[in-house]
């Protein structure tokens, strides 16, 4: 069975096609193979690799840049999933589609299921519902897969981040009212392998268990790679503005990913303890 990932280069897509090629056959394609705003350059190419599945990684991942290219954010989130999902149900392949926390608005109090009722606060989250709003109207055949707080090799991320600042700073200010759980993108792509695997179809959470705020998950960094005396200090998300607004509260619950494959992610720490033993470039 063919593969094929689009959004190959970016920190999710680059594992991905790491992990895949352990038992598929797998092409991967970034925007400088085919941009997925561009309807009949995509066809094409998805053509010529003639993928039994496709897995949809590439979006305008920068949340505040979304603030102020809306345009930008809708064409790439929303018309270039409508473009990919379209070729999709021409072809008769079956997609997977990589979706956010972001599109809840983190009141709810409580972990989400997939059947809640979204509420995007930014631009970023609105874009990407639309995205999902389309794979489900357009396909039968679909998987949405929504996951949070990722970390991986490849590009920035919080952890090369705090890393970064630690090798810099005395003393570091994290928000400490966003709640969600960081989760690494070796871990998650193993997850989209076994739904894959799995047959499933609908809409999942996926994330590694467990959760904190980013003030905590700075906390763990810190502390597993030994910078003890850089002082950490927590403050609101208030204190800390941003072009876009986060949910305070945006913990999936993952109880149907392990239903249907029997396997539950590791926790948070567990994970970015393995992760802290790669080289990691910041
Ligand atoms: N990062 C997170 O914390 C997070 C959390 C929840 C969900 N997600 C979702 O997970 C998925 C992967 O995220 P990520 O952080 O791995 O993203 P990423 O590193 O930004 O990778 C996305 C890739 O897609 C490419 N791309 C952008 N626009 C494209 C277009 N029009 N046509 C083809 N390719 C295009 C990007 O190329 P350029 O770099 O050249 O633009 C990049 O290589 C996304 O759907 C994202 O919404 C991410």
């Amino acid at each position: 069975m063919k593969v094929l990932v689009i959004g190959a280069q970016g920190m999710l897509g680059s594992d991905l096609v790491t992990a895949l090629n352990d038992k598929f056959e797998t092409a991967g394609k970034d925007i400088d193979d085919f941009d997925i705003t561009d309807k009949a350059g995509s066809r094409d190419a998805i053509i010529d690799i003639d993928p039994a599945v496709v897995i949809n990684t590439a979006a305008f991942t920068d949340v505040d840049g979304c603030e102020s290219d809306e345009k930008q954010a809708f064409l790439v989130n929303a018309q270039g999933v409508k473009n990919i999902a379209e070729i999709c149900r021409e072809m008769r392949i079956k997609l997977i589609h990589i979706s956010t926390d972001y599109i809840f608005d983190g009141k709810k109090g409580e972990p989400y299921l997939e059947g809640d009722q979204p509420g995007p606060l930014s631009v970023y989250g609105r874009s990407k519902l639309m995205g999902e709003e389309y794979v489900k109207t357009i396909l039968s055949d679909f998987l949405i897969i929504r996951t949070q707080w990722l970390y991986g090799k490849r590009g920035k991320n919080f952890v090369k981040t705090v890393l970064k600042l630690a090798k810099k700073q005395k003393e570091l200010t994290m928000v400490n009212d966003q709640v969600g759980s960081p989760t690494f993108t070796m871990d998650l792509s193993g997850a989209i392998i076994a739904l894959l695997e799995s047959f499933s179809e609908g809409i999942f959470h996926v994330s590694n268990e467990g959760y904190c705020t980013w003030y905590q998950f700075a906390g763990e960094i810190l502390k597993l790679t030994g910078f003890d005396n850089v002082n950490l200090v927590p403050i609101s998300s208030e204190k800390f503005a941003r072009p876009a607004v986060r949910p305070h509260f945006s913990k999936f619950n993952c109880k149907k990913f392990k239903e249907v494959t029997g396997k539950t992610m590791r926790p948070w720490s567990e994970a970015l303890a393995n992760y802290l033993k790669y080289e990691i470039d910041c």
